[in-house]
């Protein structure tokens, strides 16, 4: 695999075949002439380095400064660019301009990730996948921002950080993941049963980004034209074949080709084998919500398909590879608090947390006028924001306060009348939601979903982790999560344990 020359190694060979007449200087970043750039300004020969070797700076600052911090989850992932396009009316649903009618095309960039690892990250470990995508409307960005599976692990945003550091490096080895940690969290939040489980199935390693299907996970809501508002789930279904890999080769491409993902859509794209998806919605009105068995805004559970059907929407095509990774994925900025008139929130408590969340990583990890850099901007910005670290938008002269007399931008009265008007009363509390029936559609996926050769590989998968942690908290783990599930996959955890003794003592854990 190594000696492979598919299009992703052949980047440099392509760019020196289109710029055969090249004849560009290099230049410092003021954009002045270089006349030599491999040697410094020195006096004499073994002389120092002068500090007025502006070539000399201008390349050492830029270079310490070539890192930001990294997304603190979804570190690793790779982008393209395309289209979305409108195949069936929703509009009796949404009023949201890009849904407007049959055939319109909406530009898109998407981002896949995983969630886990940082940057370097093998594509191929078993993790969720994210599956993020910006929409470029006429009424500005709508970030939909979901991953590969339609549900979580925790459904209280409170709980997020807490889950991902149990996921993260130990603190003290610095070594990931940490078992005990992971399953110790897990087995005290009975609510990640369902998404835990599914991780362990084949879905839990996909074998491209392009044959994976996507799931915006929350709960939103869609507002028509008369204001009516109905609760909605997104799924982008993969129009190429749904594909897994075993462990065995996930293992070892993990080894030779830790890349393998980004190499895959690269190629593919490069070589006009566009990826696409079907995009769907599922909808439910809030009378429905307020009579249905299980909570709709609790991301640890699917809406069932049975009783709210998939309506088909339209497609999306990727066809453009980024030509720059750091301008235009790196510093692709999704932000789940990016909705549009037609499109909007809903109760889902880890929605809640997730509008607030990216916005505020945004601006640590690429500032304040991040919305301002080519591959995040809108069509157009008015409004009354001015100045901070690298303003690009310069807005031409409007006044820079509101209200005024002087022609600045006006309040849009069509995102006023389909904005949501939501009636809601109640006590103000910390009240659990991660305690009510975490099973019941547990075990319709290792029931009814997956077959027996499957469930196999699932226990094989399951038994792979959980052997590492330490048997109080693989006990618990099997107790609280997998056996409630279903007794049998209980029984054949805790034999295939016995049948592996643990290698770690535990020694003041209690039970
Ligand atoms: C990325 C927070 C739940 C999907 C991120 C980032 C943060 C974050 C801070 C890094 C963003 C950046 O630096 O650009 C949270 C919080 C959550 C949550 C606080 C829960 C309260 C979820 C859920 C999903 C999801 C439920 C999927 C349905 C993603 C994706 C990315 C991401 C796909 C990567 C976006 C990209 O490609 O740049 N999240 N997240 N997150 N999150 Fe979440």
């Amino acid at each position: 695999p190594n000696d492979i020359r598919d299009p992703a190694s052949n980047v440099l060979l392509e760019y020196a075949k289109n710029h055969q007449d090249n004849n560009d200087s290099i230049t410092t970043d003021g954009g002045n002439p270089v006349g030599i750039h491999t040697a410094s300004l020195t006096v004499g020969y073994h002389g120092p380095t002068l500090l007025e070797d502006t070539v000399l700076i201008d390349e050492l600052t830029h270079f310490s400064r070539e890192r930001i911090p990294e997304r603190v989850v979804h570190a690793k992932g790779g982008a393209a660019f395309g289209y979305f396009e409108v195949t069936h009316d929703i509009t009796q649903y949404s009023a949201a301009s890009l849904f407007g009618e049959i055939g319109k095309k909406t530009p898109i960039a998407v981002r896949f990730s995983q969630v886990a690892g940082e940057r370097g990250y093998a594509d191929t470990y078993r993790d969720l996948r994210g599956f993020a995508i910006k929409f470029y409307t006429e009424d500005g960005i709508w970030d939909l921002v979901g991953n590969n599976s339609p549900i979580f692990f925790v459904n209280d945003s409170i709980n997020f950080p807490m889950f991902i550091h149990s996921l993260k490096r130990n603190p003290v080895t610095n070594i990931r993941p940490d078992y005990d940690a992971l399953f110790d969290f897990l087995s005290l939040r009975p609510e990640s049963t369902h998404q835990t489980l599914q991780l362990f199935t084949d879905r839990g390693i996909p074998a491209s980004y392009r044959k994976m299907h996507g799931y915006g996970a929350n709960t939103f809501s869609l507002i028509n034209a008369e204001g009516k508002l109905v609760y909605c789930k997104f799924h982008f279904r993969s129009d190429q074949p749904i594909e897994n890999l075993s462990q065995e080769e996930a293992d070892r491409l993990a080894g030779v080709q830790p890349d393998y993902y980004l190499r895959d859509l690269y190629n593919a794209i490069r070589t006009g084998d566009y990826p696409s998806w079907s995009f769907y919605i599922q909808v439910m009105t809030p009378e429905q919500a307020a009579k249905n068995p299980y909570d709709p805004f609790d991301n640890s559970k699917v809406w069932l398909h049975g009783d709210y059907p998939l309506i088909p929407v339209g497609r999306f095509v990727l066809n453009k590879n980024p030509t720059n990774y750091f301008a235009e994925v790196e510093q692709l900025a999704f932000d789940v608090s990016h909705v549009i008139p037609g499109i909007d929130f809903s109760p889902d408590r880890m929605l809640q947390g997730r509008i607030f969340n990216y916005g505020d990583t945004h601006r640590y990890r690429l500032g304040v006028n991040v919305n301002q850099l080519p591959v995040n901007a809108p069509f157009q910005i008015h409004n009354y924001n001015r100045d901070g670290r690298s303003t690009i938008v310069s807005q031409g002269g409007a006044p820079n306060y509101y209200p005024n007399s002087f022609e600045g931008p006006k309040a849009d009265k069509r995102a006023r009348a389909l904005f949501p008007k939501v009636p809601i009363s109640g006590l103000t509390d910390r009240v659990e939601n991660g305690l009510i029936d975490n099973y019941t559609q547990a075990r319709l996926l290792w029931t009814r979903v997956i077959k027996e050769d499957e469930r196999n590989r699932t226990i094989e998968n399951i038994l792979n982790w959980l052997r590492q942690t330490n048997s109080v908290i693989a006990e618990r783990t099997i107790e609280n999560l997998f056996e409630k599930v279903d007794a049998e996959l209980g029984a054949r955890l805790r034999a295939g344990l016995k049948a592996q003794e643990t290698l770690t003592t535990h020694i003041l854990l209690k039970k």
